[in-house]
C-alpha cells in the first residue's frame, strides 16, 4: 500500500520545503497539465527537472497533456519513477509504454472517468501501473466519483485472473473515509493531494491513510 501525496496541493512558491514535509511518503506525484487536454495548467519539464534534483522521494509523473509522445519520454530520461500518461491523449499507447521502459521509467496509463476499464484491458501486459481516475481530471479538492470504484474491482479481476502484477493507482477525492473502500476494491497505490498538504501534520496523515488502507 504506497501513498503519493499530490504537490498539486501544495505551495507552489516553495515545492522543495513542501516536498520535505512529505518525507515519509513513498514518492511524490505530480501533475502536469497543459491546458489543453485538460482545462488547467500547471507546471513542465523546467520546473519538473529542478524537483528532480531536490528531491528525496521518487517522482510518480501524472501527464494530463495532448500528444504525451511529445513530452513522456523526457521525464524518463530525468530519472523519474515513473511517467503516467493518458489513453485517451495517446495515439499509440503501447509504443509509448515500450519507449517509456526502454528508457528505465516504470510507464502508467490513466483512464478518466469515462473510460471503460475494457479500453485498457489489452494493453495491461505493456505497463507498471493502471491508473483508474477517481475524479475528472484537472484539479485537486474534487469529490470522489463513486461510479469510478466498480472499475478498480474489474482491473483488480482482470490482474489476477491474468497472473499480471502491476500496480493500480488511483487518483482524485481520496480520503480517510474513503480509502479502506478503494483499497478492498484492489487499488494499491493512492494520490492524495488535498486530503495530506491540509493535515496540520503530513507525515501523520500519510501514516493514518496507509494504516487505512491496509486494514481494509
Ligand atoms: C487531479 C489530479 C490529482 C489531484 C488530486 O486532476 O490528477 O492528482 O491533485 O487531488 P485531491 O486528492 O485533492 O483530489
Ligand atoms: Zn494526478
Amino acid at each position: 500500500m504506497k501513498i503519493h501525496p499530490s504537490i498539486l496541493s501544495a505551495d507552489f512558491a516553495n515545492l522543495e520545503a513542501e516536498l520535505a514535509t512529505i518525507s515519509s511518503a513513498d514518492a511524490a506525484h505530480v501533475d502536469v497539465m497543459d491546458n489543453h487536454f485538460v482545462p488547467n495548467l500547471t507546471l513542465g519539464l523546467p520546473i519538473v527537472s529542478r524537483l528532480f534534483e531536490v528531491s528525496k522521494l521518487p517522482l510518480d509523473i501524472h501527464l494530463m497533456i495532448s500528444n504525451p509522445e511529445r513530452w513522456a519520454p523526457s521525464y524518463a530520461e530525468l530519472g523519474c519513477e515513473s511517467v503516467t500518461f493518458h489513453l485517451e491523449a495517446a495515439a499509440d499507447p503501447i509504443g509509448l509504454a515500450r519507449k517509456i521502459r526502454d528508457i528505465g521509467s516504470k510507464a502508467a496509463i490513466a483512464i478518466k472517468p469515462d473510460t471503460p476499464f475494457e479500453a485498457v484491458a489489452e494493453l495491461l501486459p505493456e505497463i507498471d501501473m493502471l491508473l483508474v481516475m477517481t475524479v475528472e481530471p484537472g484539479f485537486g479538492g474534487q469529490k470522489l466519483i463513486p461510479e469510478t470504484i466498480v472499475k478498480i474491482a474489474q482491473a483488480r479481476k482482470a490482474l489476477d485472473s491474468r497472473g499480471l502484477s502491476l500496480a493500480i493507482q488511483v487518483d482524485g477525492g481520496v480520503t480517510e473515509s474513503n480509502i479502506s473502500q478503494l483499497a478492498e476494491a484492489g487499488a494499491d497505490v493512492f494520490v492524495a493531494g488535498s486530503a495530506v498538504f491540509r493535515a496540520e501534520n503530513r507525515n501523520l496523515e500519510i501514516a493514518k491513510l496507509r494504516e487505512l488502507a491496509h486494514s481494509h
